[in-house]
Parts: C-alpha cells; structure tokens; sequence
C-alpha cells in the first residue's frame, strides 16, 4: 500500500454516531462512524491536487463507476474544476463519462461483475481515462473494469479510489490515487451502500447486524 493514503488501523474504534448528524432512519443500523464527511472532503482536496499536478494541461476523461462512486466524483471533481479557475497558468480540460457495475448482494461479492449501463465505452478511445471509484475490496471489479477499458484503446488509464480495504485474498491491485485504506468491515454512507440502502448518508459508517438484517435481500 502506498504510504500516501491514510490508514486507518484494526483497532479503530472510530466516533459515536451521538458526536455527529446522522438520520434518524440510520439511527439502529450503524456500529460507528469511521470517516465523517469533513474529513472526506479534506482528504479529496488533497488527491484532487495530486491529480492536478500530474495531469497538468492534459485533457482528462473522469469516469464514474456507479453508483458507489458518485458523491466522491462529484466532490473531487468540483476539486478539480477549482483549481481550474484558480491555477492562472495551468488547467486540465474534462470530460465525463459515466459506467454501471454490478457485483454486490448484501455484503457479500456474487462473484459476477457486470456492466449494467453507463455511457458508450467507444468514446475512450485515445483519451487520458481517470477511472473514480468508491472502494476497492478484493481488486476483482477493477481489474475486470481495467481489462474491459483496455479493449476500446485509451491513451492511459488511472484509477482514484476514495477507499481500499484490507482483506484476505485480495487479488494485489492498488489505484494511483488512494483516499483511506481501511480494515475489512463493510461500511455504508456516501454513496456506498447495502443493497441499495445507506447512500443518503454523509459520513461513511460500519453497518451493525441490526442494519444487515433489515435490510437483507432474503429471497
Ligand atoms: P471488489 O471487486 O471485491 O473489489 O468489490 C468492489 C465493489 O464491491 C465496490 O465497487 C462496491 O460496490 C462493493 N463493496 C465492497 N466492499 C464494500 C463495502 O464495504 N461497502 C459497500 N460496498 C462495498
């Protein structure tokens, strides 16, 4: 792992969920809350930078993977396009793209990535691809998503992931850009969610069983 994202350790026991704002609907499905949106935000002006930095006049293409991905898209974006405005000399055009996968039922990996919609893949041919993600867990999605990228000729591809977790038989892949890297628990908010559920919450958080069974998908 890259020494360049922030790690957060096993023994975390992140903040209570009475320290911040949470809806009330959550209330009984979370354990704590692992990373508060501030720092979210604080974490992404710095990868925005880092990615500025290294692109430079180039134009970029930011391809969203959704749904996960897209509050940290919007977020790093706007971070971006502010640097943009406020650089003077230097400035990196952007376009967006958008993908759908599909890979998740309640907290388990079915196994079968598929791209279940998003933009036509054609247009990457020759451009300067950053692919945003939410989270990298085993690496299967992304290396799947890079191997599909790679058939439609992009000049170079990246990948910024907000976050990357820290399990057992993960398949190696790391992103260039790396927001937490975090320990094997599944977390919710921001966008990632749990069949569908916990998106429209700000912080990202560790579900309780609480949360798991009632919103578990049973059929
Ligand atoms: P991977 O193929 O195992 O790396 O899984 C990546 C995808 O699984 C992500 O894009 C998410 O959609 C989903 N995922 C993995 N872990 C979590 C989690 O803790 N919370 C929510 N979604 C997750």
């Amino acid at each position: 792992m890259s020494e360049s994202s922030i790690r957060i350790p096993d023994k975390y026991s992140g903040y209570a969920l009475s320290h911040f704002c949470v809806p009330k609907h959550y209330e009984d499905d979370l354990e704590d809350i692992m990373i508060p949106w501030g720092l979210i935000q604080d974490r992404t002006e710095r990868l925005a930078r880092d990615i500025f930095q290294d692109v430079r006049d180039e134009p970029l293409t930011a391809l969203c993977v959704l749904k996960g991905g897209y509050r940290f898209y919007t977020d790093l974006l706007d971070k971006i396009t502010t640097l943009n405005r406020s650089h003077g000399s230097v400035s990196v055009p952007i376009n967006v793209d958008f993908i759908r996968l599909k890979s998740y039922e309640n907290d388990e990996s079915t196994g079968q990535i598929r791209v279940v919609g998003g933009d036509n893949l054609s247009g990457l041919r020759g451009q300067n691809v950053l692919v945003v993600e939410d989270i990298i867990d085993t690496g299967r999605t992304m290396e799947k998503l890079l191997a599909i990228l790679a058939n439609h000729g992009p000049k170079s591809v990246r990948v910024a992931s907000l976050l990357v977790k820290r399990r057992q038989g993960s398949t190696g892949y790391r992103p260039d850009y790396t927001g937490f890297e975090i320990p094997d628990k599944f977390v919710v908010g921001y966008a990632l969610d749990y069949n569908e559920y916990f998106r429209d919450l700000n912080h990202i958080c560790v579900i309780n069983e609480n949360g798991k069974k009632k919103y578990a998908i049973t059929e």
